[in-house]
């Protein structure tokens, strides 16, 4: 095994690679030459996710799971070892807003997928074997945690607590050799920013003005942060570590 080829036939889960940021992780470790697995809830985006990779070869295939139903997702987990790494990039909804006008069940609700999504599949890998030793888990986290401001208290908490859980979880899951790491990534264009309900007008907009703000000059695209992810998963010695690719941009929805 050369440098290059490092990942050639590894197993790797992507949790939430049917879409955004997890979409552009599949791609990068695919052409790394992993064996990949997207995961995500609905058939239809894991089908069409699965189509669109393997147009370009390689190794990919998908599975329907909701991390909201810790024994089913266990399941599937048990059902898909071992896997030498995972990379989890799953979220329902992103909680902005004034704190005084916040619906705290909805917000409640959508931790269910982001936050809690990352304790079962952190669980399930401390509990069973899933993950190989030397393997990893690999998180994502948001810019907002390390620059809240008003609007992002509920977002900012959720994406800090991810850092903050990642440092324990390397230290716990370091008995058996699974590194944990997290990505911080800026502004990205997914589709999260439509399903939030902004029309493709609005959007280009905040990109423009975004651009202009950020020092690269361009707002990312999933395939600019997958990078980071494809450090993560290389890297043996990266464990417990916050990677932030990008800059934070606050704008209301
Ligand atoms: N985009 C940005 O600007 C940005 C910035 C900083 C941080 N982030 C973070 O990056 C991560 C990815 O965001 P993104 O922009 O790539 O979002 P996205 O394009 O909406 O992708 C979200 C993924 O999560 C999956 N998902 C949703 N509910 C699920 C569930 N119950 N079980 C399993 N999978 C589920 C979705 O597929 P299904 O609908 O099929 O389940 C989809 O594959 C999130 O943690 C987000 O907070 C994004």
């Amino acid at each position: 095994m050369t440098r290059a080829n490092k990942l050639a036939g590894k197993k790797i889960a992507v949790i939430g690679g049917s879409s955004g940021i997890g979409y552009g992780a599949a791609e990068i470790l695919l052409e790394a030459g992993a064996h990949i697995t997207i995961i995500s809830s609905t058939q239809e985006k894991v089908d069409h996710a699965v189509q669109q990779l393997s147009s370009t070869g390689g190794n990919v295939q998908g599975s329907v799971g909701d991390v909201r139903d810790e024994a089913a997702f266990t399941d599937l987990l048990l059902a898909l070892a071992p896997l030498d790494h995972i990379v989890f990039s799953s979220v329902d909804m992103i909680i902005r807003g004034s704190v005084a006008d916040a619906n705290l069940s909805d917000a409640a609700e959508l931790l269910g997928v982001k936050f809690w999504g990352c304790f079962v599949v952190s669980k399930a890998i401390a509990k069973h074997d899933i993950v190989v030793p030397g393997g990893s888990l690999t998180l994502t986290s948001g810019a907002a945690a390390l620059r809240p401001k008003k609007g992002a208290s509920i977002g900012g908490a959720l994406n800090g607590g991810l850092i903050t859980a990642t440092v324990a979880l390397a230290d716990e899951l370091s008995a058996k050799r699974i590194r944990v790491n997290t990505v911080v990534p800026g502004l990205v264009k997914t589709p999260l920013w439509v399903k939030l309900g902004n029309s493709e007008e609005r959007l280009n907009e905040i990109y423009d003005q975004a651009a202009q703000m950020l020092s690269v000059g361009f707002v990312a695209s999933p395939e600019h942060v997958a990078e980071a992810y494809l450090y993560a998963v290389r890297a043996d010695y990266a464990n417990g570590s916050t990677i932030v690719i990008g800059t934070f941009f606050f704008f209301s929805i």
